[in-house]
């Protein structure tokens, strides 16, 4: 566990200079500047097996685990988080639907989407419905062999892209249990796309409310039953925290990285300003926090590869890991000084990207929520 085996490592080095050839720091920066999701990469990933990594073999995936699935993602992350969040949410319809799909499901969607080929979404969120997921209100209402799905879902990743996404709606009464899970196709008739968000970061990866009026689809898209929605959701997140943690990592990578290349060519006082102990020091911290956050993500990874309990290692990973990149890339920009704060470097990139992972996947006050609840039901330590 610490220390890749040699197909992890093989792994990990093609997922590295695949990015670093496909994204070179110049496209990186004007993907930003005009919000350019270049779906194009994400399918060449795909193409390279890096869409799949945890999907079985038999449906088109690597068959890998989350160990091997953080590992890609923090390498792709490190070259671009918008990249990395894209494979991260391409990846919840395919655990989904490995955890809960028919066969005839799996067979559908399952290919594509881990080659690549086709694009998944994730739809929870509603306007008025962010972290107290069980309130949402979207409804799909059964007519005959159909579901019709109306409402409103807000900050959906690939709005307006993706082939296919997972839809939570109300089929029951109020609460969690009144929430069923859907496969909606990306061309259903009565689905169409608002607005999409100006980010502050992760500016390459499109947020797009989705409108669902009278949509209308076959009672074969419901996926695990009427009532399963919540539970269908809350599984996927404690996997997806994972991914967003293991994103995170590349970040603070990154940031690392070209932090300590910037404090080493720079002098002051005819000095590295590496060698002044409040740089250095402050670099060492950054490097801290990124190692203490990929080793909690691995854990979580490794326990989830495992059969273990790891809501609670995915929730614990995704805070200090996110926290982690917020406080590195920060940190980062300081130590390029004014240089830091100007779009000639990446590092206010960073900066900005890191600021979502806090929020995105469940808030990081949602995450100690769900610590919390496994501290007073006894689990302790994950
Ligand atoms: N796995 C399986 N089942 C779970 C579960 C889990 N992790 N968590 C809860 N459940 C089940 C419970 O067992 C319970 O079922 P029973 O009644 O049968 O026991 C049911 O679900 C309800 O659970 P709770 O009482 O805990 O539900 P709650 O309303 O108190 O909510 C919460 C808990 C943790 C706050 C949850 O609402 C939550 O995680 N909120 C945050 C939502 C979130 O992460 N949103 C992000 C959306 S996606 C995104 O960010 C963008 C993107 O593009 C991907």
């Amino acid at each position: 566990m610490f220390e890749p085996s040699e197909e992890q490592a093989a792994l990990i080095g093609a997922a590295r200079e695949f990015c670093r050839a496909t994204l070179p720091p110049g496209d990186l920066k004007e993907d930003d500047e005009r919000e350019r999701f270049r779906v194009d990469v994400i399918r060449a990933l795909g193409e390279q097996g890096l869409c799949g990594i945890p999907t079985p073999e038999a449906y088109g995936g690597l068959g890998l685990g989350y160990l091997e699935y953080a590992m890609v993602l923090e390498e792709i992350a490190a070259v671009s988080a918008s990249a990395a969040v894209s494979v991260a949410v391409t990846g919840l319809p395919q655990v989904i639907l490995v955890g809960y799909g028919t066969e005839a499901q799996k067979t559908r969607w399952l290919p594509g989407l881990a080659s690549g080929a086709l694009l998944g979404a994730f739809a929870l969120s509603e306007p008025e419905s962010g972290s107290d997921a069980a309130s949402l209100k979207t409804v799909a209402v059964r007519d005959g062999d159909r579901y019709r799905l109306t409402g409103t879902k807000f900050w959906i990743t690939h709005g307006g892209y993706a082939d296919v996404y997972v839809v939570m709606a109300r089929t029951g009464g109020p609460g969690p249990k009144g929430v069923s899970a859907f496969l909606l196709p990306g061309d259903a008739p009565g689905l169409s796309f608002g607005k999409k968000e100006e980010k502050m970061g992760l500016r390459a990866s499109p947020t797009v409310e989705i409108v669902l009026d009278d949509c209308t689809i076959p009672v074969d898209n419901l996926i695990g039953g009427e009532g399963m929605g919540f539970r269908v959701a809350m599984s996927a997140l404690d996997s997806g925290r994972i991914t967003i943690g293991a994103t995170s990592v590349g970040l603070s990578r990154a940031a690392l990285t070209y932090a300590t290349g910037y404090a080493t060519q720079r002098k002051q006082f005819e000095t590295p300003i590496i060698d002044f102990q409040g740089v250095g020091f402050l670099l060492a911290d950054m490097a801290c926090r990124t190692e203490a956050a990929r080793l909690l993500v691995h854990k979580a990874a490794w326990l989830r590869d495992n059969q273990r309990d790891y809501a609670q290692a995915a929730a614990m990973a995704k805070v200090v890991a996110t926290d982690a990149a917020m406080a590195v890339a920060t940190d980062a920009v300081q130590v390029l000084g004014g240089y830091g704060y100007t779009r000639e470097h990446p590092v206010e990139r960073y900066m900005r990207d890191a600021k979502v992972m806090q929020i995105v996947e469940g808030t990081n006050q949602i995450q100690r929520v769900v610590i919390a609840r496994h501290l007073k039901h006894g689990a302790g330590l994950p």
